[in-house]
């Protein structure tokens, strides 16, 4: 059987036809969102990470994947790509970094003295919160629209004012990568302190699923949406 993903395979592209394959780069800590575009050899490679074993894991997922059900992103009409984008991350990304602020400061107020690294979990959230909010609206308000103006009406007006944004979108992105590495290494990976409190399992638990949903909608944007934009 000709495998589907081989070691010059794009990692961005492993996880746009087998979105499953998010779990493995995860547990191998594999970028694939702002790194999408690193052939998976290379990466495995400076990793020093079983080539053949991973390739094999990632072929037989896709082989035994049914896929029927899932929305063709790279296909799909652009305002769809838009609306779920927005619908799906954005809203919960909003919500949730509301809520965590007030987590975080919770858990750096109550046990802050006794474990010192949530002062730096505190500072990159506080930090975190800021570039992300501030990216949403920046992406709703002066990209998106131009996005789905350009599908209806074919303006290279409208599709090079949503292209002129890109590359800072992709900084932002990266920036924002960053600190939820930093955030990571800070907890240990989420490895929580024996007897931790409940707010303190909420906090680390909200704080992974938030790094797993933005490594989600970032691929979908670096990924799939801007190299649309790139080729329209
Ligand atoms: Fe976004
Ligand atoms: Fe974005």
């Amino acid at each position: 059987m000709n495998a589907i993903f081989n070691t010059s395979t794009k990692t961005g592209d492993i996880v746009t036809k087998l979105p499953a394959a998010s779990k493995v780069f995860k547990e191998y800590k594999i970028d694939f969102c702002c790194g999408g575009d690193r052939p998976i050899g290379e990466v495995l490679q400076e990793k020093k990470l079983n080539e053949a074993e991973v390739l094999e894991k990632l072929n037989d997922m896709y082989a035994n994947s049914t896929r029927t059900d899932e929305v063709q992103w790279e296909e799909a009409p652009l305002g769809q790509v838009v609306d779920h984008i927005v619908n799906k991350y954005h809203v919960y990304t909003s919500e949730v970094l509301a809520e965590l602020q007030a987590f975080v400061t919770k858990v750096y107020r109550v046990h802050g003295q006794d474990h010192p690294h949530l002062r730096d979990v505190y500072q990159a959230f506080t930090s975190l919160k800021g570039e992300m909010e501030q990216h949403l609206i920046d992406e709703e308000r002066d990209v998106f629209p131009h996005i789905v103006a350009f599908e209806e009406t074919k303006s290279e007006t409208e599709l090079a004012k949503a292209k002129a944004e890109i590359t800072k979108l992709e900084t932002e992105h990266e920036a924002v990568g960053d600190l939820l590495k930093n955030i990571r290494e800070y907890t240990n990976d989420y490895n929580l302190p024996p007897r931790a409190c409940n707010t303190y399992r909420l906090t680390y638990l909200k704080l992974e699923e938030l790094e797993t949903m933005t490594h989600e909608h970032v691929h979908l944007e670096n990924n799939i949406l801007f190299p649309r934009l790139m080729k329209a």
